[in-house]
């Protein structure tokens, strides 16, 4: 195998940033962004003043819609690594999209506020991280401000999550006021210089060693007293560093530091990509894929069209997992068993998008989309075919019913919920025996419809009439022996919403367990799965 696809992979990180909204994910990306030098005054990501003052579920739409165009995939350099972050959407609605980004990482930075510790939405988070047993870094943050103790969080980490922890650093000096770091592994402190321009350069720092006088002498004494305490306390009951454990997501290195005022964050950047895995092999349906595996492979995780409205193109975001991208190379494609040619690759750096010649396995490409690419797919070199595992699914949990206000839309609204069900958005349903004007929309959170909404009107020009329904529960219906199901056969039909997905299985909708209860009772001989027959649940 070539040395060099070798020295790529080493090279590469791929990560995502998970946190609960507000706990300063954005910030962060800025300054590794600043630190990698790919861009020289931090602030310059997006305009957060605006988005501050983003009330509305509305703005928080535009809010993600604005992440997604600017920074979806980031990719820069520093030192000898080439990193690539992907974004994970800022609203608080858990959605597919955020769980099908973490399929395509090979570890997660977990951002906690120091001063609310462990929220709803990094629980969740988290537990995807963990069921995918990736490696998962503790960001906590906001050190520049009063919070909890260091040791209370470490409790709160294991006691909520369930992870052990292995602080990496120690902060120094008192709640609120924090002059430091120390470093556990090369036992020295760093002492920062006082924050001048709120963050928007590196922050100046001197470091020197634990045990020398002369430079320890800086710090009060009690300051002193209490690091030495804690540290001895750490060393003597706290856990051991062993990478194995970190590797498998059984342990997180946490660091302190304030991602607004610099604090930390280059010691912070530096270990992360030192103890961080390059790319992984990956499980296919012909065994493991390893990344230094001559044979070209990707799979694609994320679908999204109208990113650029001035141009209504389509990208269908591709991980690369094994082999070298090749600009114009022709692969082959699972789900249509045909070659396809990749052209116009893009990539993302900074801000900006261009057109790449080649890329290696950890990094992620914007293929145009003339429409062929679904969620899941795989591609690879035609000499070896495979398929990499499915995605899971989730299944719905909220429903509506949806139609284009004026009929005479009708043509772009079925182009536009489409495009949705493809992008993985929604998932769309037709009612048994009505008529094609109104689909039923299932999602995981509300936010979705709005999504819709909002995207159908700006993107399509249509105004839609959604009207909820009060169903809770879907259940793919199916019987041993193969046999067709039609509303006719199912006893108990009406007491929910017999509906066909967009493959035309059947799918009954209900409100609640008990209902479900009561089908499942009196019709033993049809199966009910929570998502469609040949998928995997998340539940
Ligand atoms: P998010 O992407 O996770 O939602 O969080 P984001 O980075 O947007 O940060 C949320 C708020 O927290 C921002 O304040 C940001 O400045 C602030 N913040 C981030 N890191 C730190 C930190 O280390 N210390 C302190 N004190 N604050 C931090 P904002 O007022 O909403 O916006 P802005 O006016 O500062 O841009």
């Amino acid at each position: 195998m070539s040395q060099e696809l070798q020295q790529e992979i080493k090279k590469r990180r791929t990560f995502a940033i998970i946190s609960h909204p507000d706990a300063g994910k954005t910030t962060l990306t800025e300054k590794l962004l600043l630190y990698g030098g790919a861009i020289h005054l931090a602030g310059s990501v997006k305009s957060r003043k605006t988005q501050r003052h983003a009330v509305s579920d509305w703005m928080e739409i535009e809010k993600q819609r604005g992440i997604s165009v600017t920074s979806s995939v980031l990719q820069f350099n520093y030192d000898d690594f080439c990193i690539n972050i992907l974004d994970t959407p800022g609203h608080q609605d858990f959605s597919e999209d955020t769980y099908r980004t973490l399929m395509a990482v090979d570890s997660a930075v977990m951002i906690i506020d120091v001063a609310k510790g462990v929220e709803a939405q990094t629980k969740k988070l988290f537990r995807v991280c963990r069921e995918r047993g990736i490696p998962i870094f503790t960001f906590v943050n906001k050190l520049d401000r009063f919070g909890k103790a260091p040791l209370d969080l470490m409790d709160e980490l294991e006691n909520v999550l369930g992870i052990r922890s292995y602080p990496m650093n120690w902060p120094v000096g008192v709640d609120g006021n924090y002059r430091g770091v120390y470093n556990r592994q090369t036992k020295e402190v760093e002492l920062f210089a006082d924050d001048i321009n709120h963050g928007q350069t590196e922050r100046e720092s001197i470091i020197g060693a634990y045990d020398d006088e002369g430079f320890m002498s800086q710090l009060d004494d009690a300051v002193r007293a209490a690091l030495a305490d804690d540290i001895e306390l750490l060393e003597m009951a706290g856990e051991a560093f062993d990478l194995e454990k970190v590797a498998h997501g059984e342990l997180t290195p946490v660091f302190f530091g304030s991602a607004m005022t610099n604090f930390g964050v280059k010691g912070f950047l530096e270990e992360y990509l030192r103890l961080a895995p390059p790319p992984q092999p990956r499980m296919s349906s012909d065994g493991l894929i390893s990344p230094d595996d001559e044979k070209f492979s990707a799979f694609v995780f994320k679908i999204q069209a109208n990113m650029n409205p001035a141009h209504r193109d389509r990208l269908a975001f591709i991980r690369i997992c094994s082999g070298r991208f090749e600009r114009n190379m022709s692969v082959y494609h699972d789900r249509s068993g045909k070659p396809i040619k990749l052209a116009q690759p893009q990539q993302f750096l900074a801000q900006d998008r261009q057109i790449i010649e080649e890329a290696y396995p950890g990094d992620i490409v914007g293929l145009f989309d003339p429409g062929i690419f679904g969620i899941g797919d795989t591609i690879c070199d035609s000499a070896r075919r495979f398929s990499y595992e499915d995605f899971p699914v989730f299944p719905p949990e909220k429903f509506a019913r949806v139609s284009a206000k004026d009929t005479m839309k009708r043509k772009q609204f079925v182009k536009g919920v489409m495009q949705l069900t493809q992008e993985g958005a929604i998932q769309l349903f037709v009612q048994a025996g009505a008529g094609s004007d109104s689909y039923i929309v299932g999602t995981i959170g509300t936010l979705q419809f709005e999504v819709l909404e909002y995207r159908l009107k700006n993107e399509y020009g249509v105004d839609i009439v959604m009207q909820m329904q009060p169903f809770e529960v879907a259940r793919w219906l199916a019987r041993e022996d193969g046999a067709e199901i039609l509303p006719s056969s199912l006893k108990g039909a009406d007491r929910g919403m017999f509906v066909y997905d967009r493959r035309e299985n059947p799918v009954l909708l209900v409100n609640n367990e008990w209902a479900l209860g009561w089908i499942q009772d009196n019709n033993p001989d049809i199966e009910l799965y929570n998502v469609p027959v040949d998928r995997k649940a998340i539940d």
